[in-house]
């Protein structure tokens, strides 16, 4: 048996397809390189949610249904409970995403997508003393997100580095949270019981991941004359470089492609502190020649993470919320497979393989 169920085929999907040989990303026949950067996010999930729900509106009125939805999960959870923002982030928004109903139309879809991405700003603000701010009618996801953070409204380049992250996160093949959503909607159970299921899965280390870390590790690097000894001191030591490497993808992962040309276009226009760029960009070719020599065998390349801890702090997301803005752009993911998975009216209910001990005679 495999360990993991690494290599088992599990489910069958149009949704997305990650060749890890290829280092290549197919969100339902587009390709990442084609949709990241130029897409906003609720045109990737209208193309995720197509045959899956009923009367799916066309992509204008698909988006104001969007927006709607986050006027109407803000205006259900105001006032919101103080006691939330003594959680984690991810705690707090998993509590309040358990509230919403249970149902699997697409006003339940547009709820549950709406929801993180409302909750999470007002977590933020509430755990800075700040007041929740309220979804602005007429904004994308993305540009309503930015302003209920910061109580302001973004510019366009922080707008589109948002959208590409949502885009670029928002599907990736049978990953743990995906298949955790898949199972619960495979036993009928509504689209909340699996996007609170996922988010369960997703916020472990191993997947949900720890962009935070990185920065962990720029700051410990400190300066740019400090990154080849501090490296090299962490290698010899066994340590592991964060950002680098990754289970499936033996090539250059895809997704820090995406991310790395939308935080070129941030610095480019100064919408980043170019020193923390400079000191990243420097840290990350100084840790590619240092991990060839150390593996020489193993290919370890950038990896999503990365560019996520730089994009996501050039937006001001606090480096603790870093995975609850991952399931942000997820939820549509996890929601469109949980629909393919009931279409199949099938329950998924593998068998396991009994190693214990042998009854005892009666
Ligand atoms: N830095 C230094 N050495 C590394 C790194 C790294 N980032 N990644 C792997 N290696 C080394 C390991 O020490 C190991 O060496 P060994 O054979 O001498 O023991 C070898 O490469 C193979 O490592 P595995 O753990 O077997 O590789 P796996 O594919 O299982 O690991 C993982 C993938 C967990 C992402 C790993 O590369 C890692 O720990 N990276 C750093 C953390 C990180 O960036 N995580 C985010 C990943 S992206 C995501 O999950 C969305």
């Amino acid at each position: 048996m495999a360990g993991g169920l690494e290599d088992v085929i599990a489910a069958e999907t149009v949704l997305s397809d990650v060749d890890g040989l290829a280092g290549r990303l197919v969100i339902r026949g587009m390709p990442l390189e084609a949709i990241a950067g130029s897409w906003r996010y609720e045109d990737v999930l209208h193309l995720l949610f197509e045959g899956f729900f009923d009367a799916l509106p066309a992509p204008t009125e698909f988006t104001a249904a969007l927006a709607a939805a986050r006027a109407e999960v803000f205006t259900a959870l105001t006032p919101f409970d103080p006691t939330l923002a003594d959680l984690p982030n991810y705690d707090g928004m998993r509590a309040l995403m358990a509230r919403l109903p249970d149902g699997t139309d697409l006003a339940s879809a547009l709820r549950l997508v709406a929801a993180p991405g409302v909750i999470v700003p007002a977590l933020i603000r509430m755990t800075e003393g700040k007041s929740p701010v309220a979804p602005t009618p007429g904004l994308t996801h993305a540009a309503d997100i930015l302003a209920m953070l910061a109580d302001a409204a973004a510019n366009a380049e922080r707008v589109a580095a948002l959208d590409t992250y949502l885009v670029t996160v928002a599907d990736h093949g049978l990953n743990a949270s995906t298949f955790t959503a898949r199972v619960v909607a495979s036993t009928q159970a509504g689209l909340a019981s699996s996007v609170v299921a996922a988010l369960g899965a997703l916020k472990g280390p191993l997947h949900g991941g720890a962009p935070g870390p990185v920065l962990d590790m720029l700051d410990a690097v400190g300066s740019v004359e400090n990154a080849a000894p501090w490296i090299a001191g962490e290698l010899a030591r066994g340590q592991r470089l964060m950002g680098f490497g990754h289970r499936i993808y033996r090539v250059r992962d895809p997704r820090a492609d995406a991310l790395s040309r939308a935080i070129d276009r941030l610095r480019s226009t100064g919408n980043a502190d170019v020193t923390r760029m400079s000191l990243a960009l420097k840290v990350e070719s100084i840790a590619l020649e240092a991990l060839k020599r150390h593996k020489p065998d193993r290919p370890l390349a950038t990896n999503v993470e990365f560019y996520t801890a730089l994009l996501l702090e050039a937006l001001g997301f606090p480096r603790d919320t870093f995975t609850s803005v991952f399931a942000i752009g997820r939820t549509g993911g996890w929601i469109a497979h949980a629909r393919e998975q009931a279409t199949t009216g099938k329950l998924i209910r593998p068998k396991s393989s009994y190693v214990g001990p042998t009854p005892l005679a009666a």
